[in-house]
């Protein structure tokens, strides 16, 4: 233990990164691998920066497993990662394909065999492009594609892995994916079509938990990694407090990105009233029947909090936002740097869902390169990070559950629409030579995990 230090934290609390199977395999039409909507979507260059696009990406597939050395050697205790679920069923639904399957078999052994826990996300958004051609989110059958797709992990990988997530950011999925179309598969659809779509992820979350309690040999720990909007109080009044709180939980019409229209079927088996003054009529026919699988028991609300935004309450209670610092800290992605919101965060989402929290994403992308002497320097992400785990620390403080924290991410990866060109990794990659190196943060965040405390921000 840093004897310095007063930010502890639980002697079991996991420590440990996230990734992401587009943003880091590569290998895109490899070993029988199917096309997923990312590949499709980002072949083709205005949807990304520069024409980037996740064919070879960190080249992970291949290099894995001096990859869970480096993973080793920051002494994370878990890892996030993701399916490919093309790469496992390469038309999304029907034959299995063995070497994809056994890549991920590798993998999981890889990772217990350095004593890292493996943590299996079904889908981080690279979903098959077959089934996006029947119809994708909007097509009802989807629910039956993904626990079949559930069953097979479960049936390979369910002897090892105990630790599950269904989904990343369903949100983004519709938001970006159905709405914008700035992510894959690039859709603008009206509402009714965006409400379809969510209502059957909602679902095949739902069925896919059946498919992962029913199939895996050890007992099943799970959840879903939603992302929302937090909302903090600029002054701790009652008054404050109540208004952030009410605003992270409020539905507005302008924006179908919000909390609880996805986490209150899945924790409460029934959609948010202020929602379904706006969106009720949208909901397919038969929509009330599916709520009872849609709410399966969740083991943790698993939470992507990468900043937060400061609230006041006006005279007559409602929530407002307020000013925040002239000139605030930003990182490059321009968003702003929040610290608060890992407290209020998992403080509230902890109060209305019951659940512990398990921090599924929080990190910051910087603008960082090999120096001339071979070295990262990325202070600023020390500092980030030593920022928001204080932050966390309070919510353990005063009582809320909190399992652990995953960083996002690991290692530099594809970055969506902004390509290569934004890098939120622990590991720094030359995506010239795929060379690793490891950043000062990774060293900082190996001196965390072995002492459980924050360390000193210069080490
Ligand atoms: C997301 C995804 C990640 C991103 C990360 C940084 O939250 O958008 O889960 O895939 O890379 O959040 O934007």
């Amino acid at each position: 233990m840093n004897p310095t230090s007063t930010v502890s934290f639980p002697a079991d609390f996991i420590w440990g990164a996230s990734s992401a199977s587009y943003q880091i395999e590569g290998a895109a039409e490899e070993d029988g691998k199917g096309l997923s909507v990312c590949d499709v979507f980002y072949r083709q260059p205005q949807n990304a920066w520069e024409g980037d696009n996740g064919d070879v990406a960190c080249d992970h597939y291949h290099r894995w497993e001096s990859d869970l050395d480096l993973m080793k050697q920051i002494g994370l205790h878990a890892y996030r990662f993701s399916i490919s679920w093309p790469r496992v069923i390469p038309t999304g639904s029907g034959a299995v394909n063995k070497a994809g399957l056994d890549f991920y078999d590798r993998l999981v052994d890889g990772l217990l065999a350095r004593g890292i826990q493996p943590m299996c996300c079904l889908f981080h958004w690279d979903f098959p492009y077959d089934l996006h051609l029947r119809g994708g989110w909007l097509n009802r059958e989807v629910a039956d594609w993904f626990a079949d797709y559930a069953k097979v992990i479960a049936g390979r990988l369910g002897d090892r892995v105990s630790s599950w997530v269904t989904m990343n950011e369903p949100q983004v999925v519709i938001m970006g994916g159905h709405r914008s179309g700035v992510h894959a598969p690039g859709l603008r659809l009206p509402l009714c079509d965006q409400v379809r779509a969510a209502h059957h992820m909602l679902l095949s979350h739902g069925r896919a938990l059946q498919a992962l309690r029913a199939g895996c040999k050890l007992p099943v720990k799970a959840g879903a990694a939603p992302v929302g909007v937090v909302r903090f109080p600029a002054t701790e009044s009652p008054a404050d407090i109540e208004a952030a709180r009410a605003g992270t939980f409020d539905i507005t019409e302008d924006t179908f990105w919000n909390n609880t229209w996805y986490a209150d079927p899945m924790v409460f088996g029934h959609y948010p009233e202020d929602g379904m003054k706006f969106w009720g009529a949208h909901l397919p026919a038969g929509w009330e029947n599916d709520l009872a699988d849609i709410r399966q028991p969740l083991d943790f609300y698993g939470a992507n909090i990468y900043n937060g935004q400061r609230v006041q309450a006006l005279a007559d209670g409602s929530c407002a936002p307020a000013r925040g610092d002239v000139g605030p800290r930003l990182t490059s992605m321009d968003w702003k740097v929040t610290p608060e919101s890992l407290y209020w965060g998992p403080r509230f989402f902890h109060e209305r869902y019951k659940l512990p929290v398990l921090i599924t994403e929080n990190g910051m992308a910087n603008n960082d390169w090999v120096q001339s002497d071979g070295r990262v320097r990325d202070p600023q992400r020390i500092d980030f990070t030593h920022r928001y785990l204080t932050q966390l620390a309070r919510a353990v403080g005063d009582g809320v559950p909190v399992l652990g924290y995953m960083h996002w991410t690991w290692c530099d990866n594809f970055e969506w629409h902004f390509g290569y060109s934004r890098r939120f990794g622990l590991v720094h990659i030359d995506y010239e030579t795929q060379a690793r190196t490891p950043k000062d943060s990774a060293k900082w965040y190996a001196e965390l995990i072995r002492g459980g405390c924050l360390p000193p921000l210069e080490i």
